[in-house]
């Protein structure tokens, strides 16, 4: 950052008046005031800040070819920083009545993303506020989203070893995120789905978007929250009727990826007929009917990749994560264990050697 834009930066630091009457004054994530009961995790790498015309040059000033895709806060730019690397930056780009709710997101996205430091977590590279723009810049993962790839965008067909092997990098991220190992405290990411996740060149899972995260003080299994945020086909009956955020949301939500990943299906689908739409209520009532299952599996993947068992072990799974009451569901380091053992069961059921394994 240059030197006057330093001072300057520093000079409205100091001033906590206009902090808070000017909205737009960005603060540093230490300041934001997070109590913790636990000291947080070390941060491994801190976050970079970068300049609007940074962003402007690593990304031929916002041209179309770079566009990655489009979401609820603004577009998603593939760059080039002048250090040379590739990265994805996302540009706030929303209506005047949303900024409060945009800047809110921003804020907790910086604050609990660099702090940390997971394979399955997407990294922050950097942040962008310079007057009423912000940027965020994230490592870039050359395989997009996962929803493309189960809905035949993706330039690979999505066998059933490989949808297990995101099934775990994912749950492994989210059980990381609600140990206290994370920051100190678990946390709720709130926004969990299949276009959250992210696909390095090698199919790594890697969970992205915490602009909805919430930590939750140890202790305290429940927050009543005045909203109920998130994404429609995703959100925990329970959370939705009372307002009451846990853990096991998150949980409920994972659920419906694991079915996503099973049907090849959307979680909400408006083209099917009115008792179709969801894809919890149209299959729910299946997955424990191993007859029935079969006709659910996504016809997508080659017959030779799955084993029956290895489906009814992951369908039972998943009726057990979307269960309406969040207490009889699994916690997220139970279905990492479960996941590990359809993976182990699958590839000893189709005969795969382990060092074949170990490559998935
Ligand atoms: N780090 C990244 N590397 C590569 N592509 C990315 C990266 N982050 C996002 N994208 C792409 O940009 C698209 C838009 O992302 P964004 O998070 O803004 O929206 P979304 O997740 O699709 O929807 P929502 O705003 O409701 O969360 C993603 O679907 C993904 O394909
Ligand atoms: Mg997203």
């Amino acid at each position: 950052m240059p030197f006057g834009l330093v001072s300057a930066w520093n000079k409205r630091r100091r001033s906590k008046s206009e902090d808070h009457s000017n909205p737009w004054v960005y603060k540093t994530a230490e300041s934001w005031q997070i109590e913790y009961r636990n000291p947080p995790a070390k941060r491994h790498n801190a976050s970079s800040v970068f300049t609007l015309k940074e962003m402007e040059e690593a990304t031929c000033s916002f041209s179309d070819e770079n566009l990655l895709g489009k979401g609820g806060f603004g577009r998603v730019y593939k760059g080039i920083l002048r250090s040379g690397e590739v990265v994805a930056i996302k540009k706030m780009d929303l209506p005047a009545f949303k900024e409060a709710e945009g800047e809110r997101e921003f804020r907790v996205e910086v604050d609990i993303l660099s702090r940390l430091d997971h394979p399955n977590l997407v990294k922050l590279i950097g942040y962008c506020a310079d007057g009423k723009h912000r940027f965020l810049v994230y490592e870039y993962m050359h395989k997009g989203n996962l929803q493309d790839h189960l809905n035949g965008i993706g330039e690979v067909k999505m066998d059933w070893p490989l949808r297990l092997k995101v099934a775990l990098g994912a749950a492994t991220g989210l059980a990381y995120l609600h140990s206290s190992s994370a920051v100190g405290i678990p946390i709720v990411h709130r926004d969990f789905k299949s276009t959250n996740i992210l696909l390095d060149s090698n199919y790594e899972a890697k969970i992205s978007d915490f602009g909805l995260a919430k930590l939750m003080p140890e202790g305290q299994e429940t927050c009543v929250t005045a909203q109920v945020l998130g994404t429609f086909g995703y959100f925990d009956p329970e959370y939705t009727l009372t307002g009451k955020l846990t853990l096991q949301s998150d949980v409920y939500a994972f659920g419906v990826v694991l079915l996503e990943l099973l049907t090849g299906r959307r979680a909400v689908d408006l083209d099917q007929g009115p008792n179709d739409q969801n894809l919890v209520l149209q299959v729910r009532h299946i997955l424990n009917d191993k007859k029935k299952l079969r006709k659910v599996i996504d016809p997508e993947m080659s017959r030779g990749s799955y084993t029956l068992e290895s489906v009814i072990m992951f369908a039972n799974l998943a009726s057990r994560c979307v269960r309406i009451e969040s207490r009889e569901r699994p916690s997220m380091m139970d279905c990492v264990r479960e996941l590990q053992l359809i993976l182990y069961t699958n590839s000893k059921g189709l005969g795969m050697a382990m060092h074949t394994l170990r490559m998935i």
